[in-house]
């Protein structure tokens, strides 16, 4: 990645992973710096990365070619209202991870002109593992697409969207996914419990078997229908389960659940655009 400086607003979480994985990945601590309100998050951040930070949003923004927007939805008008003339003056790139704040809610507190790239990421990015979908506006340059990107890979996968409004289906699906897999494992570590395993052997065969499955998937050329069919011969134990899971309409129950994450984005995304 070209390495230019980068400015972060708000280093709670999200802003910290971003921040570590990019050191991790050998960008150097002294093109990046922070900005918080929080003395503790502050000193953190210098003692963990030994990085610049601050606690008025502007010195963030001074000298940074990529500002990332990484504070809670209903903290983005306010703090882009603190740096909105410093970011008109030198027009860098603003690259929001903010769930559900739109473009256009972002680009009426700063400018119509600014290079933006809105981003989806999700909570196992704090791992390292993210699975995140970006989407830019028309004045974000192709060099600016490889920064933004680069960033985000730098705490797990990134791909991009040619439709805005496909951020309310990426929320829906990876934004929120990590809680539906966690929901299976909770539910099939029940079930295990029920059969007679007691509670350590279910958690750790429940939590080893979701991991395998994913990294099977991840590394075959199969789709995961291919890889089920597979590992289900005819008359056997797994065939039994799949049918009473199918017959359960475990894909239209999926599908309503994915369809009412993708509205409720809708209409988070409607409130935090009102004046
Ligand atoms: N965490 C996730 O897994 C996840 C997943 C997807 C998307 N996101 C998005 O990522 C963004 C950050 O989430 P997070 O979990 O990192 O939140 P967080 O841990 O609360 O971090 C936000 C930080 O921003 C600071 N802040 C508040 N107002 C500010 C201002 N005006 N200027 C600069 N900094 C300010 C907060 O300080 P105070 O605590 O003092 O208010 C806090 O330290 C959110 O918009 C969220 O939608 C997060």
């Amino acid at each position: 990645m070209k390495q230019i400086k980068i400015g972060f607003l708000g280093c709670g979480n999200m802003g910290r992973s971003l921040i570590g994985g990019l050191i991790g990945n050998g960008y150097p601590p002294e093109l990046l710096c922070g900005a918080d309100p929080d003395p503790g998050q502050r000193a953190q951040l210098a003692r963990l990365f030994n990085i610049a930070v601050f606690a008025d949003n502007v010195e963030a923004v001074r000298e940074a070619a990529v500002v990332v927007l990484a504070v809670k939805p209903q903290a983005v008008g306010p703090s882009l209202l603190e740096v909105a003339d410093t970011l008109k003056q030198r027009g860098p790139l603003l690259m929001s991870i903010a769930a559900g704040v739109r473009l256009s809610t972002i680009s009426k507190n700063t400018s119509d002109k600014l290079p933006i790239v809105r981003v989806m990421p999700n909570t196992p990015a704090l791992i390292q593992a993210g699975a995140a979908a970006l989407y830019a506006n028309e004045h974000v340059s192709s060099e600016q697409r490889e920064l933004a990107e680069s960033i985000m890979r730098s705490v797990g996968i990134a791909v991009w969207l040619d439709n805005e409004a496909k951020l309310d289906a990426v929320t829906a699906l990876s934004g929120s996914g990590p809680a539906y897999f966690f929901l299976v494992m909770e539910v099939i570590e029940k079930a295990a419990i029920k059969l007679g395993l007691d509670k350590e052997q279910a958690r750790l065969l429940t939590l080893e078997t979701a991991l395998g499955a994913a990294k099977m998937a991840m590394e075959s050329n199969n789709d995961p229908a291919t890889l089920r069919q597979q590992v289900s011969s005819p008359g056997g134990t797994t065939e039994q389960a799949l049918q009473v899971l199918l017959k359960g309409d475990i894909e239209p129950l999926f599908y309503a659940a994915l369809q009412a994450a993708n509205d409720r984005s809708v209409e988070l995304a409607d409130e935090f655009g009102k004046d």
